[in-house]
């Protein structure tokens, strides 16, 4: 089997995915790979700016969606499809599944345009794995009470998180074959175990 040089994590705010990306750039560096860690909205001087606008300046859905993408393409055009030509690893915070569950499921925004916008945006790039972080929405609203300061997404009501939740879902429904399910609830040893396994690394 090819190994997955594209793999995303995906998860509701909270789900705790993002303390697991260092550890698997670490592992797959000490095995030889060169590994770009990457996250979205983000990754370029542009994209970090849209995500700024996205996460701080009230907007409606569509608007809301436009700036995701339109920070998606720089990202893919300078780093992403450049890493992956260049056979390279790219593990990414967040990428398209976030879309559908967020302005999707969350916001209730229109699939279709979604859909469309990521073929024009991404050209059939799609990541090889999809690690997703299920964690109920309950305990993620307590781990993100802890953590830090709420962002517009953050300090929305435990009922947008279960939209996003089941946006995540379907998204996982029409294409189970990328996905791998971390169950986020577990302890973090386990939970590490689990995303190691995933990525096909000895735990
Ligand atoms: P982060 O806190 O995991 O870095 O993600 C930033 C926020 O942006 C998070 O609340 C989810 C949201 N988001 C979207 O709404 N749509 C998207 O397409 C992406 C990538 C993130």
């Amino acid at each position: 089997m090819t190994p997955a040089r594209f793999i995303t994590f995906e998860g509701i705010d909270g789900a705790g995915k993002s303390t697991h990306i260092a550890v698997v750039a670490q592992r797959l560096r000490q095995r030889g790979d060169e590994v770009v860690v990457t996250r979205e909205p983000g990754g370029t001087e542009l994209a970090e700016a849209l995500r700024e606008l996205v996460l701080t300046r009230p907007m409606d859905s569509l608007t809301e969606s436009l700036l995701v993408f339109a920070a998606r393409r720089d990202h893919l055009q300078r780093v992403i499809e450049p890493a992956l030509a260049a056979g390279q690893t790219v593990l990414c915070d967040r990428f398209t599944d976030a879309t559908f569950a967020y302005q999707g499921g969350g916001r209730g925004f229109d699939l279709g345009v979604l859909r469309t916008l990521e073929q024009w945006v991404q050209a059939g790039r799609q990541p090889d794995l999809t690690l997703w972080f299920d964690v109920p929405a309950a305990l993620a609203a307590e781990r993100r009470a802890q953590a830090r300061a709420a962002d517009r997404f953050e300090g929305e009501d435990l009922a947008f998180f279960e939209r996003v939740a089941e946006g995540y879902r379907q998204r996982i429904a029409a294409a189970p074959q990328r996905f791998a399910r971390i169950d986020g609830a577990r302890p973090l040893d386990e939970v590490q175990r689990a995303v190691l396994a995933a990525v096909g690394l000895e735990p």
